[in-house]
């Protein structure tokens, strides 16, 4: 799979050299480019931002430069890549729309800083690309660079061959082994420590009963902390769901 991401922070993406993903890159699992966008800048400043029409706060970046540097990128292989724009007013990222896009061969991360991008920008790519906005969730970051190692991350982990174990992404919070449904809780040597010990249920051989365990532990917690994922899974499955 291909990933290439476009930022004025290219510094801010070096941690995709590391651990998993930098595996992952160094076994030619996944082709990750990283793009400086003041390579598209033009004049004395190189500047890639401008105040917005219509007045209010802070800079937006601009059509020119981003359409420069998307052309070139998305020429730059063959047919079209997906386009993800991370932005506060997109919808949020969710394990589902993860697992789309880790079965796409190309994406291209356009990482927005300032008050965002000027909005033509999307409304041309949409021309050639699919085209999706992306939020982590309700809180707003300076730009769209942490999002973009985000997506990076949890897309190549479900991208065959990245995992050493590719039955563990199956049971993760979220996936749909689970239910979407959040994990139980996960204990491991030594059985007693500070005078906590681990469930005597995980500790016999019974898988039917260790599996009942942590289907009832999911269920817990997830009540407690994301009922709305309670509801998600009745309203697909009915109410036949935790049988
Ligand atoms: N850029 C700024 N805030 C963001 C958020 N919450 N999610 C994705 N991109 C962002």
């Amino acid at each position: 799979m291909r990933i290439d991401v476009v930022t004025i922070f290219p510094g801010y993406l070096a941690p995709l050299d590391d651990a998993l993903v930098g595996r992952a890159r160094r076994a030619g699992r996944l082709d990750l480019r990283v793009h400086d966008l003041r390579r598209w800048a033009t004049g004395v400043h190189q500047a890639v931002d401008d105040a917005p029409y219509g007045g209010g706060p802070g800079m937006l970046m601009t059509a020119p430069v981003w359409g420069a540097a998307l052309d070139e990128v998305t020429a730059s292989g063959e047919g079209a890549p997906r386009l993800l724009v991370p932005t506060p007013a997109g919808p949020p990222l969710t394990q589902q729309r993860v697992a789309a896009w880790a079965v796409e061969p190309w994406l291209v991360i356009a990482c927005g800083r300032y008050e965002g991008i000027d909005a033509r920008v999307l409304e041309d790519a949409a021309r050639r690309m699919p085209v999706e906005e992306v939020s982590l969730g309700d809180y707003v970051l300076a730009g769209g660079e942490v999002a973009a190692l985000v997506v990076v991350e949890a897309v190549s982990r479900l991208v065959p061959g990245v995992l050493g174990n590719p039955a563990s992404a199956e049971l993760d919070s979220f996936a749909e082994g689970t239910g979407g449904l959040l994990e139980a809780p996960a204990y491991t040597r030594p059985e007693r420590w500070r005078e906590l010990d681990v469930p005597e249920v995980l500790r016999g051989g019974n898988h039917g009963a260790v599996a009942r365990w942590r289907r009832d532990r999911s269920l817990e917690r997830t009540a407690a902390v994301r009922p709305d994922l309670l509801d998600a899974l009745v309203a697909r499955h009915g109410p036949d769901a935790f049988d």
